[in-house]
């Protein structure tokens, strides 16, 4: 027989948990029940209580939370057969013998546990070999400090077929297949399934080595980057997640963790000081990951990439908690500059700017309004109905009751504020009478964002893109909320183009829904030049087609910064060290081409070359043909 749940209920019922606890912490007995300050949180107050009469410890403030057993192993660290068998002891109770088939299978996992051990060590020790030297250049290059590289168990799989099979000869050959470190193929050949990569080891929550994640070493290959253990007795990746043996124990002192969308952002983030940071497996997060998430934390902080697949990727995390969301319990959402992973971030900002990103995450409820109401056009009846549809949707996926009509009314009220804006006007909107009707004058800049942008955008500094954003912006006024979150960012980094765009978002905030009449931007700004170039700024563009151009334009304007300070700092750094700048300026000069060419899709041939020529004379780098030949 196997432990069964009566049996543990009996375990439990013998044993008085205070007296367990107050071995190591001490108790003052409140009410029926016993206080402490809490011993898996630093804390001044005592938010720690023990309930015999219950039979479970909870903290109201870090929220762990257990009964006798995982006392245990939570805060005593022991595997959960060693507490059973210590507490089987104290009761007097014997243990019973596990049935032949799980004592089978717990003997099984014990010598995968040895094989993944053994391959953890013989990967660090390739590390450290000669064979190892292009890898420890590629760590050298990263910028990860000594201590870190060891941390994170760093090791590396040499080019070869067998090698692992002659160093862990001592293991049956099944046992390999079994553990995910060979591949046996239909023919019974067996061969390495890590081979010239880069390992990093998964542990699980006591730390054990049960997975490896291994990358590639060159942008050459054509290999995926990575390439991961595949499900074994040991893993499972929808129920681990990258670094929680580290980040769990970081989480009780900060009160927070952080979700990112990589292991090199867990890593760079640790690199920086920030310990509290875990990551799914390169798959969206599970209805499991979550609970475990909600187990360290009440509101984990997921930090996504601000590009198209990040915010997907938010989107479906959001989804798929909807449904989990319990009172008190919530997500927070990062949305990091587009173009920047939280690696090129630090690096780039440094740790304050990363600090001040995950201090101001949004709640769910603001990312998933955001979300729904940029998600599309909005300007007939018929398109409102749409996003109230789906923003009902997003309700009625709650279960939590009160939750599910909290979440209603917050969401139904900024809807009508959306929908049907209040008529009456801010004071400082000029409205003028025109011959002909009641119809209110067009909004104007602002004179100072005017006059700054004529200076900016006179001579031959002229910047084309964003003249263009500038312009077409101002022609389609009806788009300018829709990317007011990314101009706003981009205007506070801009010292020209920033004072314009910003009185073009008030404007913008002050027209009635629907309104389509261009904001009046001065002579000679509006009438620019290429004006025919871009779609959005030619007459009879189709408005769908104007508006996805112009949604384009502005995400490639508000990207562009970012990927030029990211010149900047790798071309700084070549002095120093001459070839992680390389590899680093290879990597941004193939997204400065894809930005290109993204831009010249957008303009005419001729137009293209124009653009290049400009955009080159900003960046002040190698013309793009050289690149292209460097990067093949
Ligand atoms: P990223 O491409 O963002 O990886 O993929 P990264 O961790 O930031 O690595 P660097 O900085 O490029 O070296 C995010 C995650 O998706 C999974 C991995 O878990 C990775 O950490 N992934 C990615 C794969 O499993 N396979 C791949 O080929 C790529
Ligand atoms: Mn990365």
């Amino acid at each position: 027989m196997a432990l069964s749940p009566q049996w543990l209920d009996e375990l439990r019922s013998r044993i008085t948990l205070s007296s367990v606890i107050m071995r190591t912490v001490k108790l003052q007995k409140a009410g029926h029940e016993w206080k402490a300050c809490c011993p898996f949180h630093n804390e001044k107050s005592p938010s720690f209580t023990v309930s015999d009469q219950k039979g479970f410890y909870h903290c109201f403030g870090c929220q762990a939370h257990g009964d006798v057993i995982s006392w245990m192993t939570d805060q005593r660290g022991m595997s959960f057969m060693d507490a059973v068998k210590e507490l089987a002891a104290e009761a007097g109770m014997e243990v019973p013998a596990p049935d032949p088939q799980s004592a089978a299978r717990a003997e099984q996992r014990a010598e995968l546990n040895d094989v993944m051990e053994a391959a953890q060590s013989w990967f660090e020790d390739n590390l450290k070999s000669a064979d190892g030297q292009q890898a420890r250049a590629y760590l050298q290059q990263r910028g990860f400090r000594q201590e870190i590289m060891r941390e994170f168990g760093f090791g590396f799989a040499p080019d070869s077929r067998n090698a692992l099979h002659r160093a862990l000869s001592r293991f049956d050959d099944d046992m390999l297949v079994e553990s995910g470190m060979r591949i046996s193929v239909d023919d019974g050949a067996q061969y390495d399934r890590f081979r010239a990569r880069l390992m990093l080891p998964i542990h699980d929550a006591r730390g054990r080595v049960i997975a490896f994640g291994g990358r590639i070493l060159d942008s050459e290959t054509k290999a995926a980057k990575y390439l991961n253990s595949p499900d074994t007795p040991l893993f499972d990746k929808g129920r681990n997640l990258y670094n929680l043996h580290r980040a769990s124990p970081a989480s009780r002192q900060s009160g927070r963790i952080v979700v990112v969308e990589g292991y090199m952002d867990v890593i760079a983030l640790a690199n920086a000081g920030i310990e509290d940071a875990v990551a799914p497996m390169g798959t969206a997060l599970t209805e499991r990951q979550l609970e475990m998430l909600w187990r360290m934390v009440e509101t984990p902080v997921l930090c996504f990439d601000g590009d198209a697949a990040g915010q997907r990727a938010a989107l479906r995390a959001i989804e798929r908690a909807l449904p989990m969301l319990r009172p008190s319990h919530s997500l927070r959402i990062v949305r990091l500059p587009a173009g920047l992973d939280p690696d090129d971030l630090l690096k780039q900002q440094g740790r304050k700017a990363m600090d001040a990103l995950l201090d101001k995450a949004a709640t769910l409820l603001d990312t998933l309004w955001t979300f729904e109401r940029d998600a599309q056009r909005h300007d007939t009846p018929e398109d409102k109905a749409g996003l109230k549809a789906r923003l009902l949707q997003h309700v009625d996926a709650i279960q939590d009751p009160d939750i599910r009509s909290l979440y209603k009314r917050e969401l139904l009220e900024r809807f009508s504020a959306f929908a049907f804006p209040p008529r009456e006007k801010k004071p400082w909107v000029k409205r003028e009478w025109k011959p002909g009707g009641f119809k209110p004058a067009n909004p104007k800049l602002a004179p100072e964002a005017a006059a700054r942008l004529r200076r900016s955008t006179s001579g031959g500094s002229r910047d084309l893109l964003a003249g263009a954003v500038i312009a077409g912006l101002a022609r389609h006024p009806d788009q300018i909320l829709r990317h007011a979150e990314q101009l706003e960012r981009f205007a506070a980094s801009d010292r020209n183009v920033g004072p314009v765009i910003d009185s073009l978002i008030e404007a913008a905030e002050t027209l009635e829904p629907g309104a389509t009449s261009p904001i009046l931007v001065p002579d000679g700004i509006s009438q620019a030049p290429d004006e025919t170039r871009f779609s959005f700024l030619r007459e009879g563009t189709d408005p769908k087609a104007a508006c996805d151009d112009l949604a384009e334009a502005v995400s490639l304007l508000v990207e562009r910064p970012a990927l030029e300070a990211a010149l900047a700092a790798a071309t700084a750094r070549f002095e120093t060290d001459p070839e992680g700048a390389f590899t680093e300026q290879q990597r941004l000069l193939k997204r400065k081409l894809e930005f290109e060419r993204r831009l010249g899709q957008m303009v005419s041939e001729r137009a293209a070359r124009a653009a290049q020529i400009d955009s080159d004379r900003q960046t002040a780098l190698p013309d793009s043909e050289d690149d292209r030949e460097t990067d093949r």
